[in-house]
């Protein structure tokens, strides 16, 4: 059996709001001034729009994770909304952007402990109102790796110092407000993947190994996690999605370095040597991970191709998990905007480009449509901000 998986992923965008792992607030009396930030937050966030501060009241029992709160209009003073928010059990825990006009007075008390963690200027583009809010969230999400066992938490830095490097190559894709917006809304799934022994070993191993693969995958399971937020999948099955394309390519730790580490185009006969890392990571993680059948499949199977002439098992179409056939696209799109010694990497536009006709034979085509979607949207944040 080859396509037997727990994830049942319906290729059709959910708009509902379920979606999102971390729940935020916004408080504002000027609801459509915000529309642009509202859609953006609501990629990254249950959200909840309120208008008065009193309905904060009624989170006694569901965890806030994040909250934004306009100062502006003619609501309550922006302190007594954040002294609101403090008082919820987790209040403190809660990261807090107070939204201010520029030059504007704040009324009520919004130092000491019922201070914002952040300000942001509500007149400039969305992307610039939320680099900084991004940072205070992934300041949080820091805080919370300190709780993890040691290795787990080595791990986690490991991966994520990986993604920072990535991020600050001197390219299209370099800057550090796109990696920071891609980074912040997977760190939670990143962190619960690795906190356990058996991952982080693999990612351990993998970076001793190889570093490229080790950084390459890490982006595969930040993009394969926020793509799978995207089209409307649960917290559970995006942690799903972050492990297996952290563990995609683990198979290349049986890869000779002199085959791997090339720093040049391979032979046909080293083709056909590196081609092994998918049946041999498939193999290894069986045994590992039995639980979680979609870890061996994307690993066997991400680089099969709808009209069967992918490898190792040479499946069509329907035959293909949809596990896989996702990871395919976020695949193939990672390594032509990656940086190698002998090329350099592409700007995500010409990637899509060279993408867009394998649609329909070699990748499925409404995931790369809704890939694309998804990365040009957080592109623009990026754009934005610059
Ligand atoms: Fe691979
Ligand atoms: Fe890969």
């Amino acid at each position: 059996m080859v396509n037997e998986s727990a994830v049942r992923i319906v290729i059709i965008r959910d708009t509902g709001t379920g979606m999102a792992q971390d729940s935020l607030l916004f408080y504002s009396k000027r609801g459509a001034r915000f529309g642009q930030l509202n859609r953006t937050l609501q990629r990254h966030f249950n959200l909840f729009l309120i208008t008065d501060p009193t309905e904060i009241d009624g989170f006694q029992k569901r965890t806030v994770a994040a909250a934004l709160v306009d100062s502006g209009g003619t609501g309550a003073a922006a302190g007594d909304v954040i002294a609101h928010l403090r008082a919820l059990p987790n209040g403190s825990d809660i990261v807090i952007g107070l939204l201010r006009d520029k030059d504007a007075v704040v009324g009520g008390s919004v130092s000491g402990p019922d201070r914002a963690d952040t300000e942001i200027n509500g007149d400039l583009p969305v992307a610039a109102m939320l680099a900084g809010f991004w940072s205070a969230y992934e300041r949080r999400d820091s805080l919370a790796w300190n709780a993890l066992d040691r290795d787990s938490r080595k791990a986690l830095v490991t991966a994520k110092e990986a993604f920072d490097v990535l991020a600050n190559l001197p390219t299209d894709e370099s800057d550090p407000a796109f990696a920071r917006a891609l980074f912040s809304s997977a760190a939670t799934r990143l962190s619960q993947v690795a906190n356990t022994p058996r991952t982080s070993l693999m990612l351990e191993q993998l970076r001793g190994h190889h570093n490229y693969t080790f950084s390459h995958s890490t982006k595969v399971a930040v993009l394969l996690s926020g793509f799978g937020a995207e089209i409307g999948l649960g917290p559970g099955e995006q942690r799903i999605l972050a492990e297996a394309g952290l563990l995609h390519d683990t198979g290349k730790l049986q890869i000779p370095m002199e085959v791997l580490g090339k720093p040049s185009s391979l032979t046909d006969a080293e083709y056909e040597i590196m081609k092994t890392h998918a049946a041999l990571g498939g193999d290894s993680l069986r045994e590992l991970y039995p639980d979680m059948p979609e870890i061996m499949i994307t690993a066997r199977h991400h680089h099969e191709k709808l009209d069967g002439s992918g490898y190792p098992d040479g499946l069509k179409g329907i035959e293909i998990n949809e596990v896989a056939l996702l990871a395919a696209v976020v695949d193939i799109f990672s390594a032509l905007t990656d940086k190698r010694d002998y090329k350099d990497p592409l700007p995500a536009a010409k990637a899509f480009e060279i993408m867009r006709p394998l649609a329909g034979n070699h990748v499925e085509g409404r995931l790369l449509t809704e890939f694309e979607a998804y990365v040009q949207d957080t592109r623009l944040v990026r754009e934005a901000a610059a």
